[in-house]
């Protein structure tokens, strides 16, 4: 029989409702990866599985295949166990930044594998591509001995890290088929294991400015990638936080840069530091190691120092100064009174088109773009006071990104919102 008869047998199972047997999604996931099953015929299918789901061994066995495209890499060589963390995106998450630093100063290594940003979330790769001379490509030998060495690095993924991914991502991009959560969570968890860390924590977010609009569907998406790691022997927990409001006070690639310099100082943000060190006591409980309180690591420096060798064993110059947008423009507080609401979605809009995103994957990205915010849901204002400054290296991009504000924020002539850091971390699953 061809094989293209093959694809359309599979396309019927699960349009009709039927599970796919284990033997259907290794052939199909293969097929389409070698180019035998074309574009149209998958595209059939992962609108049938976003119309129908997937049981738990379908979508184990789908993430399996996946994983299977590429190669898969190995730590269990290096000298301390690994631990990484995925978030699925949000306004101002610049969490990466200081926690893999932090986690490696109290001694279980992390590679991180990150992206760039894609619309109104920022990607790591960006941000740290800010800092002159540093370079996101690395081979393999370099990410092992940097991790033996330093015991950190963030990378760029490369090309054979699960390429059945990389072309189904692609596809469901331009077909609809984005927000299917079996097809999010084998995507992200591919990846995350072909990784070969030991330990993974994802960090769910949930409101505007995230993927998941609602906790019902975070709550889901999380437990199926519990799942997926369990399934495969890597330990993994996830955290849903709250991503309605933008964590800590920049949204761009060099202000962020700069916040999370603020925080491995021992200082930064109230929500980005506790977010940090949640996370990193997830990490090292999951990897065995709770002797030490990251808490105690930003104090002493020791993170620092890690986020200074690892910056610079990648050809980044830790002292050189961040680069600056051209042009700032300041919005005021229409009114006085406390702040009770403001959106990540806006904000993240306003960062992009200052020009800290991207809208198609080969853009450039500008590292001084973003937005400053002054003030944030439970402090108050005074009516003529700055909320928030923009910065761009356009001075055309200033009034766009001010009109994705409007509407963007509520101020109560008499008491305040809460502050974010009382309500970001809504749920642990295991
Ligand atoms: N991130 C991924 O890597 N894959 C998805 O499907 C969605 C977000």
């Amino acid at each position: 029989m061809p094989e293209w008869q093959d694809a359309v047998e599979v396309i019927i199972t699960k349009r009709d409702k039927g599970a796919l047997s284990d033997e259907q999604i290794d052939w199909v996931v293969d097929a389409y990866t070698r180019g035998v099953v074309a574009d149209e015929q998958m595209s059939a299918l992962a609108m049938a599985i976003l119309l129908n789901g997937m049981d738990r061994r379908e979508i184990s066995r789908w993430t399996a295949a996946m994983i299977s495209s590429g190669t898969r890499m190995d730590f269990t060589s290096l000298s301390r166990p690994t631990a990484d963390k995925h978030s699925t995106g949000g306004v101002g998450d610049k969490i990466t930044l200081p926690l893999v630093p932090l986690v490696a100063a109290c001694g279980v290594a992390v590679p991180q594998l990150s992206g760039r940003g894609l619309g109104h979330t920022g990607g790591t790769l960006d941000k740290l591509e800010s800092i002159p001379g540093w370079r996101a490509d690395l081979s393999y030998d370099e990410m092992m001995s940097q991790l033996e060495s330093v015991g950190a690095v963030i990378c760029a993924a490369g090309s054979t890290l699960a390429p059945a991914d990389k072309k189904l991502y692609a596809l469901r991009d331009v077909t609809g088929t984005v927000e299917a959560i079996a097809l999010i969570a084998s995507s992200i968890m591919s990846k995350k294991i072909a990784e070969g860390t030991g330990a993974l924590v994802l960090d769910v977010k949930v409101g505007s400015g995230a993927f998941m609009k609602n906790v019902d569907d975070a709550r889901e998406l999380a437990q199926t990638m519990v799942n997926l790691g369990r399934d495969a022997g890597v330990t993994t927990v996830a955290l849903l936080t709250g991503m309605a409001t933008p964590l800590g006070l920049t949204a761009g690639n060099a202000l962020e840069v700069r916040e999370s310099l603020d925080v491995l100082a021992g200082g930064g943000p109230a929500d980005v530091v506790k977010l940090t060190l949640a996370l990193a006591r997830e990490m090292l409980s999951a990897a065995g190691r709770e002797d030490h309180d990251p808490a105690d690591r930003l104090a002493d420096g020791s993170a620092m120092d890690v986020w200074r060798h690892m910056i610079a064993a990648q050809g980044g110059d830790v002292d050189a100064d961040l680069p600056v947008a051209r042009e700032t423009h300041e919005v005021a507080a229409p009114i006085s009174g406390g702040i009770t609401r403001l959106d990540a979605l806006a904000v993240g809009m306003a960062a992009w088109r200052l020009g800290a995103g991207r809208a198609r994957k080969e853009d450039p990205v500008q590292a001084g773009a973003g937005v400053v915010l002054h003030a944030k849901p439970g402090d108050s204002v005074r009516a003529g006071e700055p909320l928030m400054t923009l910065h761009s290296d356009d001075g055309h991009r200033l009034d766009r990104a001010e009109e994705s504000l409007e509407g963007a924020f509520d101020i109560a002539a008499e008491g305040s919102g809460t502050h974010f850091e009382d309500e970001l971390i809504l749920a642990r699953l295991t």
